[in-house]
């Protein structure tokens, strides 16, 4: 059963050793960049399962060119870069990473809490350029963290994660989704409409994943409503954010500032965005420590090794689109 498999880019160990355990053969992409679609197109042709990352565009023209594939196995947790729709149209497993970053996610997130609040990269270029001129009473002020409100959108685990490191700050906690969450609740979390947690949250920090419903849920309509010292953080995917109205929202000081690690159109960001000193920038490092990314390569595989095995996968995410929610395991 056991077949041949095509990775789109250079992973970390164990992934490529765990699929080289099992597979007839492993083609793996052994540049550090992202393919092409006409390279993507190409290179998944013939090939019984791929290994790909949230970079790689995986549309319906690349699910057809690897037709008779059985999985795509995403590196990442979200899985916004495929169409899952036309790939369980096509018989083709989706699978995701889900679990292994959540703490690392939450970490990148607190480090952006605390960064722009606290003017942390301000701060750096202050030093190194030397233009620091000495304490002074009214030298650099940023915004308070402890005791604040701390508003999550999409609670999941993230959110949770996230939620439980506010705890030590004696931070209130808001959140919004499409359901109550019983453990943000036990957290003394409180779930409230998106936009009393708009109008109350010193911190909005979002957790969606990208959808259609998701996508600039982050307007100037949701600025309007922030105060003007909230501060907006986001971890999660950049379309969620409206980045051409968050620019003209911190250029206007409609909010006091945004922590953002990702992006509209990564690797590109919005107009402007690179010359606000409230905007603190970092270039979508929520899961980039050793463990975290050497886990999620393992579970990636795993879940490719499951398929080529003839087993369900164990992060599986287009069940509902596969023909009868399940379908044949080789092509
Ligand atoms: C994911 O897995 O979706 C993250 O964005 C990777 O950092």
């Amino acid at each position: 059963m056991p077949g041949r498999v095509f990775i789109t880019q250079r992973i970390p160990e164990p992934g490529p050793s765990l699929v080289r355990e099992v597979a007839d053969e492993v083609v793996m992409n052994p540049d550090d960049r992202v393919l092409s679609p006409e390279e993507l197109r190409v290179g998944v042709a013939g090939f019984d399962a791929v290994l790909c990352l949230l970079t790689d565009r995986i549309d319906f023209s690349v699910l057809e060119a690897a037709r008779g594939c059985r999985v795509f196995a995403n590196m990442a947790v979200g899985y916004n870069n495929i169409d899952v729709e036309a790939a369980g149209r096509l018989g083709i497993r989706v699978t995701n990473t889900p679990g292994v970053l959540t703490e690392a996610t939450a970490d990148l997130t607190w480090t952006l809490i605390l960064g722009v609040a606290r003017r942390v990269a301000e701060g750096d270029v202050e030093m190194r350029s030397g233009r620091f001129p000495g304490w002074g009473p009214f030298y650099m002020l940023g915004g308070d963290v402890t005791g604040r409100t701390l508003g999550l959108i999409g609670p999941g685990r993230i959110a949770l994660a996230v939620a439980r490191r506010a705890l030590g700050f004696e931070m209130r906690i808001l959140y919004h989704g499409r359901r109550p969450s019983p453990e943000l609740d036990a957290l003394g979390g409180l779930g409230v409409p998106l936009d009393r947690l708009l109008t109350e949250g010193d911190f909005v920090s979002l957790h969606v994943p990208l959808a259609a419903e998701t996508r600039h849920m982050i307007d100037a309509r949701a600025f309007g409503l922030m105060k003007p010292t909230a501060y907006l953080i986001n971890t999660s995917r950049g379309p969620v954010v409206d980045e051409a109205a968050l620019v003209v929202a911190l250029r206007e000081g409609r909010i006091a500032g945004a922590g953002l690690d990702v992006y509209e159109d990564e690797p590109r960001m919005a107009v402007g965005l690179a010359e606000l000193p409230n905007a603190l920038l970092l270039p979508h490092l929520g899961s980039a420590t050793h463990a975290t990314r050497a886990a999620m390569a393992r579970i990636a595989a795993e879940n490719l090794v499951a398929v080529l095995r003839g087993q369900g996968p164990p992060n599986l995410v287009n069940r509902e689109h596969l023909a009868n929610g399940s379908p044949p395991t080789s092509p």
